[in-house]
């Protein structure tokens, strides 16, 4: 019936699919790459993944013979596919398409067809995109999942997530939920850096992520550039890939297989600081974190000691919002109390929003 190259009257169908990727939130960074163009990392990395809820992006991909030309929106605006990050996720997965059969719209797609056909995709954020919460992770692993649907693909999660890695590096870690390990991998094609799932969702569910917005503004220097610009001039990125993560990400993977909070906190605070310290490394340095991004810090860190043991953990990507992560809800509680205290809305700092990560709280002070 509506098989490629039937006549006019059938060619009017659309087939869609729908998916949904939340976020991820490294623990032990990725900064860094030694192949710009796959996106291979000079260090493996560690994520949590964000409830499906929170952070996440829905993306709807379809297939018409009526569709002239491969077509996208974020957030109902159309965006250029030219860029060759979304070219090689495109291509990567058309490469692996299968014959595609819906019988009840009469539709039938063989393997060789989704080389002529095109597709339309569009993407929305469940953020308000002002949040300066943007984050191309979720947007890719987003992407790579619909179109591996819509096109049924058959590889496995692994080998999809080394595909969303070329759209942006940490989107592969995205593929997974719970605890996420992004491994360099060492072969020149890529094939083998990938992410792999360390901890379901449930292993560690007592854990509550709390995103204080400090600042909604676009960040000036890209996670790209950023990183670009440090793997040149920082001699401290060198001696952090080689000297440094290796052996963190072995005690992370540990703290999260026994749940200890307290080696996990501290793992999870150094290499956020130590992921700053390499962009004040580098030349020109790179500010991502503001003053009230410090003054989290300091407050975390005198919280921390005074109660003897740790009772939160911060994490801070490329700006300046801080990623708080409370060992389960009676010590969320008490952080969003710290929070409000010390930044009472509406407040002469910036900061005026939190993200619950566990149920959905989206507090606004405005
Ligand atoms: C600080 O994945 O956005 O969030 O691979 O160039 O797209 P590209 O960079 P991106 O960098 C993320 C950097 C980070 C740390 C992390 O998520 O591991």
């Amino acid at each position: 019936m509506g098989e490629m190259g039937s006549d006019e009257a059938t060619k009017n169908w659309v087939l869609m699919v729908t998916a949904q990727c939340p976020t991820n939130i490294a623990v032990i960074k990725y900064w860094g790459k030694r192949d710009e163009s796959l996106i291979l990392p000079i260090n493996d990395s560690i994520s949590v993944t964000l409830d499906p809820q929170h952070l996440c992006t829905t993306t709807t991909a379809a297939v018409s013979p009526t569709f002239d030309t491969d077509k996208m929106w974020l957030n109902g605006k159309e965006i250029s596919l030219s860029s060759g990050r979304f070219q090689s996720c495109l291509r990567e997965i058309r490469s692996r398409a299968n014959d595609v059969e819906d019988q009840e719209k009469g539709i039938c797609i063989k393997k060789q067809d989704w080389e002529k056909l095109h597709v339309h995709i569009a993407s929305f954020n469940n953020f308000p995109t002002a949040a300066g919460l943007a984050s191309s992770a979720a947007g890719f692993a987003c992407l790579v999942y619909s179109l591996s649907k819509l096109m049924n693909v058959k590889e496995e999660q692994g080998k999809l997530s080394a595909i969303a890695r070329q759209g942006s590096g940490s989107a592969c870690r995205s593929l997974f939920g719970g605890f996420v390990k992004w491994v360099m991998g060492n072969e020149a094609n890529g094939n083998d850096s990938l992410a792999v799932q360390l901890a379901s969702e449930t292993h560690w569910d007592d854990l509550v992520i709390i995103i204080a917005v400090v600042s909604s503004h676009q960040k000036e220097t890209s996670s790209t550039t950023g990183m670009r610009e440090s793997v040149v001039t920082s001699p401290l990125l060198h001696y952090r890939s080689k000297e440094v993560v290796p052996k963190r990400i072995v005690e992370m993977e540990k703290a999260i297989k026994t749940r200890d909070f307290a080696l996990f906190a501290r793992l999870t605070c150094a290499d956020s600081n130590q992921f700053h310290a390499t962009c004040l490394d580098t030349s020109p340095p790179i500010f991502y974190m503001n003053d009230t991004s410090h003054r989290i810090i300091s407050y975390m860190e005198k919280w921390n000691q005074f109660e003897g043991t740790p009772q939160v953990a911060y994490t801070f990507d490329a700006g300046p919002n801080a990623v708080l992560i409370a060992p389960n809800r009676k010590a969320a509680s008490l952080l969003l109390q710290r929070l409000l205290f010390y930044f009472p809305p509406p407040s002469d700092t910036e900061l005026s929003s939190f993200v619950i990560g566990d149920k959905t709280i989206v507090k606004d002070a405005g």
